[in-house]
């Protein structure tokens, strides 16, 4: 067993402040390199890793985020979902490629796309680094589809702010295992005892942080995110389908 490992994966914490120091040529290789041997659904390798560095790009993925603090960050990356390279691949070979616009093809290119960042957020961190991922790139799909130039069968998916870490955030606290680890079957709540426990755990965490303190549990922070408007992001799914992703079985779009 690897102490250091774990150590470091339990004490990961998102870091949204950062030194202006922009990341080296070897270091951004190192890390899509660690990415690339992420574990890939069907060995299919169905994601991309856009380095962005370009200025006024940069400043547009900011806006849609609403995170201007990435433009301090020493490199930023996003992954997309690609299932247009093995499309390619199919058409040079005269193989049929409608699995490729499958939903059960979209979702193998998320995870793809999802480890390989955890991937790049761990290594990241052991470099002695500090990231953020982004799903706030989807707050304008369309967009950054155009930004970045993505042909049909890709999608933008996370972004991800690296840097020299400008704080320490404390450790947020998880919900304790009982509410999200269960033995053969899904276990639902006896009672609210646990929950309640945690969201008092949560409050004094947000209480004495060092900075953004607020008064706030867990069901606070779920009922918050319920109460965004119904509009934002409300495009993803016709988006996600224009750029040929969604086919159904039967072979017409759903
Ligand atoms: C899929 C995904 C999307 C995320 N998107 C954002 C984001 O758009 N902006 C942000 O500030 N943090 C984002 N985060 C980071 C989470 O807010 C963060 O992981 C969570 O609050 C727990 O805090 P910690 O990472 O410091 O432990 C994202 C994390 C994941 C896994």
């Amino acid at each position: 067993m690897n102490d250091s490992v774990l150590d470091q994966l339990l004490t990961h914490r998102s870091i949204r402040h950062f030194k202006k120091r922009a990341l080296t040529t070897e270091q951004v290789k190192k890390l899509v390199s660690v990415a690339q041997h992420a574990s890939t659904s069907t060995f299919s390798q169905q994601y991309s890793i856009i380095s962005v560095t370009d200025p006024k790009t940069l400043k547009a993925i900011a806006t849609i985020t609403g995170h201007p603090w990435l433009l301090d960050s020493g490199h930023y990356f996003v992954v997309i979902a690609d299932q247009y390279r093995n499309l390619q691949i199919a058409q040079k070979q005269g193989a049929d490629p409608f699995i490729l616009h499958t939903t059960d093809k979209f979702l193998a290119s998320v995870f793809d796309a999802a480890i390989a960042t955890e991937n790049i957020m761990v290594a990241a961190e052991s470099m002695g680094l500090g990231a953020t991922i982004m799903g706030s790139i989807l707050n304008d799909s369309m967009q950054m589809i155009e930004l970045l130039n993505l042909p049909k069968l890709t999608f933008p998916l996370l972004g991800i702010a690296i840097g020299y870490p400008d704080d320490q955030p404390e450790l947020k606290p998880r919900m304790p295992q009982s509410e999200m680890h269960f033995e053969n079957r899904y276990q639902l709540p006896q009672d609210d005892a646990q929950l309640d426990r945690y969201n008092k755990l949560l409050a004094a965490y947000y209480q004495k942080r060092g900075t953004n303190r607020r008064t706030e549990t867990f069901s606070h922070h779920i009922v918050a995110e319920l109460g965004r408007p119904h509009q934002v992001r409300a495009d993803l799914l016709d988006n996600i389908k224009s750029q040929g992703f969604l086919i159904n079985q039967t072979g017409s779009k759903m």
